[in-house]
């Protein structure tokens, strides 16, 4: 007896193999013939496999016959053909062994079929249904794509801290981190005295790993830093969480073209791995939850990205006769109704939007001559909107000070991160890509919330 999945036993090749499975009911049916057949199922794949359970197993009365969804079991038995047209195989149980009960009058998962904002309630129990069975799986393919392309190009998997001093973004959306008693907390002059906090300053949770890479990127070459990031705004959208996973590639001599074209070729490597490496999970997608994600995907590995300037962006979108909720000028950043109209119905696939304003971008964008725009660049997709931000980053150390001051920023604080500048410094640039957006623009998921396991946003960190 093998231990082996129930996807490998579903193909033929196991077929005369004795094998035991492990997994957890999904349903159970007598058949008049004195059999059950048994629907198990153990995350290694969307199907099932059907079990075959004669009455002259000796736990058949006692037991079997009182299976039902969610008890755990082992299976021992032979794989044979099934003779059922669904699948190649089934197991006749030679052995069933029931681990743990689950009562049908109280497990939640019994039968009915439960909305998504329920699921969310029950957030221990949603991945043994199909749909977040099939996010979770995804999203593992999606984060091994992930990390296969840049090992593959040549980059260094470095780890940038989750707890700094600094505010990357310059938004001031920052969860701070304290071991001070609230309740109590020491002044000195009738003002907080940090230096008597844990790290002696005033510190938080990171909204995203760039500026230490770009350490690492000036010595290294090209680095990638992928980790949890966190933003204490307060978006209650489909699109925005708390707590969330980005990987971003910081590139040492790289300038903005350079780093249009990675991003490019990344998506669509990490786009058509989740096809091929996923098909049964995204025929569920495509059948269950949005019929265009499988022609989305397909489409977007042979088609070039539209590179288009921001000024470009707002024409059209003034010149577009649609009435948006928010409107357009020069000047202001695009919202999300601006970006889904870009990219579904003006362009009908991905766009990279660069040269943005430098008033609506963050201080280490490099500005462009016309000392009106930054070297800024996202990457829109139909449905999600802006999957990527990054930019050619300032490298000129006077620019760069004179950037801080603009956006109140103390270049003092930065003074490592200037010193990048001071000893040998380089063109360089970089993106971030949030991985939630990127498994919801796969999977077609409506919700943000519904492929991260335990979301965080304002209000709700349960579990
Ligand atoms: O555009 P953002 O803010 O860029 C940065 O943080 C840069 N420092 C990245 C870099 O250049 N290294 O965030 C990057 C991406 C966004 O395009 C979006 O996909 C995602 O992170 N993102 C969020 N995802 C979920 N919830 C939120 N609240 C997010 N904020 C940003
Ligand atoms: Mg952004």
């Amino acid at each position: 007896m093998s231990l082996i999945s129930v996807q490998s036993a579903r193909c033929k090749d196991a077929i005369g193999s004795q094998v035991t499975i492990q997994g957890w009911v999904r349903t159970r049916r007598d058949s008049k013939g004195g059999f059950s057949f048994i629907e198990v199922n153990d995350g290694s794949c969307m199907a099932n496999i059907q079990i075959i359970a004669d009455a002259d197993l000796d736990n058949y009365e006692s037991e079997i016959k009182r299976l039902s969804a969610g008890c755990s079991v082992s299976i021992d038995g032979e794989v044979k053909p099934s003779g059922g047209g669904k699948q190649d195989t089934e197991i006749h149980a030679a052995a069933v062994t029931v681990h743990g009960w689950a009562d049908p009058e109280e497990y939640p998962l019994q039968k009915k079929r439960h909305s998504f904002e329920k699921l969310r309630e029950w957030a221990h129990l949603r991945p043994r249904t199909n749909t977040f069975g099939a996010v979770a799986r995804v999203r593992n393919c999606i984060c091994r794509s992930i990390h296969n392309f840049f090992q593959e190009n040549g980059f260094l998997y470095t780890h940038t801290p989750i707890i700094t001093a600094s505010d990357c973004e310059g938004a001031g959306e920052m969860f701070q981190v304290t071991t001070m008693n609230l309740s109590d907390v020491p002044k000195t002059d009738g003002k907080i005295d940090f230096e008597q906090d844990f790290f002696d300053r005033p510190s938080y949770l990171t909204v995203s790993g760039q500026l230490e890479a770009e350490i690492y990127a000036t010595a290294l070459g090209k680095v990638y830093t992928f980790g949890p990031t966190f933003r204490a705004e307060n978006s209650n959208t489909s699109r925005h969480l708390a707590e969330f996973w980005m990987v971003e590639p910081e590139m040492a001599f790289y300038e903005l073209s350079d780093n249009m074209d990675l991003a490019e070729a990344f998506l669509k490597r990490v786009f058509s791995d989740a096809l091929s490496q996923c098909a049964e999970d995204m025929d569920f997608f495509n059948q269950r939850i949005d019929d265009t994600v499988i022609d989305t995907l397909t489409q977007i590995a042979d088609k070039e990205f539209i590179r288009l300037p921001y000024t470009e962006a707002v024409e059209i979108l003034q010149n577009s006769g649609q009435q948006f909720e928010y409107a357009v000028e020069w000047g202001r950043d695009l919202q999300s109704e601006h970006e889904r109209f870009l990219t579904e119905q003006h362009f009908d696939g991905p766009v990279i939007v660069y040269d943005y304003p430098r008033t609506i971008k963050p201080f280490y964008m490099r500005v462009n001559d016309d000392e009106k725009t930054v070297r800024a660049m996202d990457v829109l997709v139909p449905k999600v909107g802006e999957i990527i931000g990054g930019s050619q980053r300032e490298e000129r150390l006077d620019v760069l000070k004179s950037r801080m001051q603009e956006q109140d920023l103390e270049p003092e604080s930065y003074w490592w991160y200037l010193d990048l500048r001071r000893y040998g410094t380089v063109p360089h640039a970089g993106f971030g890509l949030g991985l939630e957006r990127a498994v919801q623009f796969v999977t077609g998921m409506a919700n943000i919330r519904d492929v991260i396991p335990f979301p965080r946003t304002p209000g709700s960190a349960d579990f």
